[in-house]
């Protein structure tokens, strides 16, 4: 936590004063923090107490003071090693979910390249209302971190979720968040993710429903763990936080292999989460197919590089190759072809059969299978806590080849 810059960031809500704690623990800690404060938060907690307890000037307005200077919100995202907007209020999740950019909190966010925690704080019935959920869903999606709401007596006089969680619970997200292993520090690592979309005309794609929920989480445990990581993305719509990010937007698997192919060579860790067309078409129409016949259309197809088999036979054993094998039926035997047959060092084998597991969900179950005949079931956890278990395995083998 020592020497930390933390924005910590308040929205109206009765549950701004918990902040005023929050930022004075973290500064006992050690962390740099500054406050930006929304204008209607400043009803429920002052400037005044929040800067005596940072240490540091509060920022609310694009206007700094009355010589008309600006608040750089792009000089204070980029300051940031982390932004904690607690509490969050239904109003500002709404906005952060659509971008509606009309505060500095909202700025800031926006301009922020730094993991980004969120505490929600409403009254139970705004917190269950399906704008809220999706809106909350949605920024989790795009990696931000919800420090879910507790049960109990809220404001209103009523009971159920929707109370900020304490300041030293978010506290504790806050220094488990810093204090993660950096055993991975040195190591250079890419991750593929999301779907591919193989190009039939100017208007259709061959593709598939991966989100690249699962990819974009590995790349940030990776980077949170110190590595520097190239994260390959298909087409997804996913924001990724971490300065060790470098991302590369491909489309289809011929970029994407030629992509891995020119970082494959000075990479530690491969893990190849994406889930990539096996075939494409073979010509692109320049113009949109027309409808021809009553007989149906034929398009042809060729098969595309297989990536994760391309890097297994030119890997070294100083590196680490991860593939995934995402099955419908015979799972387990399947996956142990693929793991064979692509020469990985384990496949993370998920099961569309599992409730809760594979595309588009925020969890996942997965069974990892090693080439030492090593086989490790784990249960449904949130693709974060997967991320976590995967890269648990990754550093177990880094450390007896020193990868
Ligand atoms: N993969 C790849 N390049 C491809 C196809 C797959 O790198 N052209 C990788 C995926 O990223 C994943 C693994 O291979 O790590 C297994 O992908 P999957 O789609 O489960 O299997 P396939 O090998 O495509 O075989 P099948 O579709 O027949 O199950």
């Amino acid at each position: 936590m020592k020497n930390k810059k933390i924005i910590i960031a308040i929205s109206a809500s009765i549950a701004a004063y918990k902040a005023a704690f929050l930022v004075r623990l973290l500064v006992k800690a050690g962390a740099n923090v500054k406050v930006i404060i929304t204008p209607a938060a400043k009803e429920f907690v002052t400037p005044l107490t929040l800067s005596t307890l940072s240490k540091n000037p509060v920022f609310s307005d694009f206007v700094l003071n009355k010589n008309g200077e600006w608040t750089n919100h792009v000089d204070l995202g980029l300051w940031a090693d982390l932004m904690v907007i607690a509490p969050a209020s239904a109003n500002t999740i709404a906005k952060m979910a659509n971008g509606i950019c009309d505060n500095l909190l909202i700025a800031t966010y926006l301009s922020a390249k730094c993991p980004i925690m969120f505490g929600p704080a409403m009254d139970l019935d705004m917190f269950i209302h399906p704008t809220t959920v999706q809106n909350c869903a949605k920024l989790q999606s795009f990696g931000n971190i919800m420090i879910d709401a507790n049960e109990g007596e809220l404001a209103s006089g009523l009971n159920g979720k929707g109370r900020m969680a304490e300041p030293e619970e978010i506290f504790s997200v806050i220094e488990k968040h810093f204090n993660s292993e950096q055993d991975l520090l040195g190591k250079i690592a890419l991750v593929t993710a999301g779907p591919t979309y193989e190009i039939i005309d100017p208007v259709r794609f061959i593709g598939n429903y991966s989100s690249g929920k699962m990819g974009f989480a590995l790349a940030e445990e990776l980077a949170n763990r110190g590595a520097l990581v190239t994260l390959i993305a298909g087409p997804v719509e996913i924001i990724h936080h971490h300065k060790n990010i470098t991302r590369i937007n491909v489309h289809s698997a011929t970029q994407m292999f030629e992509a891995v192919n020119e970082n494959f060579s000075t990479t530690n860790i491969a893990i190849m989460c994406a889930a990539v067309a096996d075939y494409s078409p073979i010509t692109v129409a320049d113009e949109k197919i027309k409808k021809q016949n009553e007989e149906g259309l034929t398009i042809e197809l060729k098969k595309t590089k297989d990536i994760l088999k391309h890097i297994g036979s030119i890997k070294t054993n100083k590196q680490i190759v991860v593939g995934f094998a995402l099955e419908t039926n015979h799972e387990e035997e399947n996956a142990l072809i693929k793991l064979k047959e692509k020469k990985a060092d384990f496949i993370v084998l998920n099961s569309l059969q599992t409730p809760g597991a594979g595309f588009k969900h925020n969890t996942n179950q997965i069974t990892i299978l090693k080439n030492s005949g090593e086989k490790i079931a784990f249960n449904l956890k949130s693709k974060n806590d997967v991320a976590i278990d995967i890269v648990n395995e990754i550093v177990k083998i880094t450390n007896t080849i020193d990868a």
